[in-house]
């Protein structure tokens, strides 16, 4: 095992000695890799990080605002938010096929990302936060020349942007990167973040992105977190989140009918993501949770709990 303070050094000095005097550029995603990748850059070489957070509007409620505090009033770095919520929600209209939602989100991505880095004079470097086992994998899959931007959710960036790559964290495992995380100051909620994936939101609703039912399953999504949170269940998940069906059915509602939308609530234990159990929570919580949905959510009369395994199921429904 590292010591970390001890390793944060030796990566301040290393990183300094590579960068110079040249500029470097680092996508915030707003997960603990990226996190605690700029903090760390910060640390080392101050205003000649460019930090991009690109707001694509498929994040979750308060998401945005989390990331802004930690960065810019906590730890003073000059963050850059590029909103283009909607530049992505206009590309993404009308397309419900899981795999297109997937590309025009990667594309969309650099695109805005690309012209964010235009408008900065000399940058030489390309911040990201591989991880050991990401070495591994990619190694073993594609050969070593290949290693680079085949990360899932980066990829494909254009020629111009060749850039040299700065991989603070290639040699530790998520537990390291952790420790490193509140090494630097980054507050806990962060660094033992679930992991989200990076097209969002989108994937999450079943059929067509559309603000209105970003705004409802955000809504859904943020009760859901508080409750766990609440009750130490976060902590002891993988994973938790409320997909949007897209199914309506009928409810009553005092003396009316109602004829609305369903909210599936997920929450899985795993070790890695690869295999995933559904997480047996106590049923007083389920029912908590399932009430205030209800009674918060305009446009939901009926929470269901997916209680089904990975595999055959995936985590995600899409
Ligand atoms: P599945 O649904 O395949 O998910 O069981 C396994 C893990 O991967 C995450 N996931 C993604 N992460 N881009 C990402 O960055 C994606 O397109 C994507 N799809 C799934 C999922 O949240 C889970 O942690």
């Amino acid at each position: 095992k590292w010591d970390m303070g001890h390793f944060l050094k030796e990566q301040i000095k290393k990183i300094r000695e590579q960068v110079g005097d040249g500029k470097v550029l680092c996508a915030l995603s707003g997960g603990v890799d990226s996190s605690v990748v700029a903090a760390l850059l910060y640390e080392a070489i101050g205003d000649q990080l460019i930090p991009v957070f690109v707001d694509n509007g498929l994040l979750r409620k308060g998401e945005r605002e989390q990331v802004e505090s930690v960065f810019k009033v906590h730890l003073k770095v000059p963050l850059i938010t590029v909103d283009a919520s909607e530049h992505f929600l206009v590309k993404l209209a009308g397309v419900t096929d899981p795999e297109r939602k997937r590309k025009i989100i990667g594309h969309t991505f650099i695109e805005v990302f690309e012209q964010e880095a235009k408008k900065h004079d000399g940058i030489k470097f390309l911040a990201q936060g591989t991880l050991y086992p990401d070495v591994i994998e990619s190694v073993s899959v594609k050969g070593p020349s290949e290693t680079i931007k085949s990360h899932h959710n980066v990829g494909g960036l254009p020629d111009w942007m060749d850039f040299e790559l700065i991989e603070p964290l290639r040699e530790l495992f998520k537990d390291e990167v952790r420790k490193l995380g509140l090494e630097l100051g980054l507050p806990e909620s962060l660094v033992y973040r679930h992991p989200f994936p990076g097209p969002g939101l989108a994937i999450r609703i079943m059929g067509d992105v559309n603000i209105y039912d970003l705004d409802l399953l955000r809504e859904a999504d943020a009760i859901l977190l508080e409750e766990l949170k609440a009750s130490g269940y976060y902590n002891k998940t993988w994973q938790a989140f409320a997909v949007l069906l897209n199914v309506k059915s009928v409810g009553v509602m005092g003396d009316n009918r109602t004829y609305d939308n369903t909210i599936c609530v997920r929450v899985v234990e795993a070790v890695d993501g690869m295999t995933a159990t559904f997480a047996h929570l106590p049923h007083d919580l389920l029912e908590r949770i399932s009430r205030r949905i209800i009674n918060e959510v305009d446009g939901i009369n009926r929470v269901v709990y997916d209680i089904s395994s990975k595999p055959p199921a995936t985590i995600e429904w899409e």
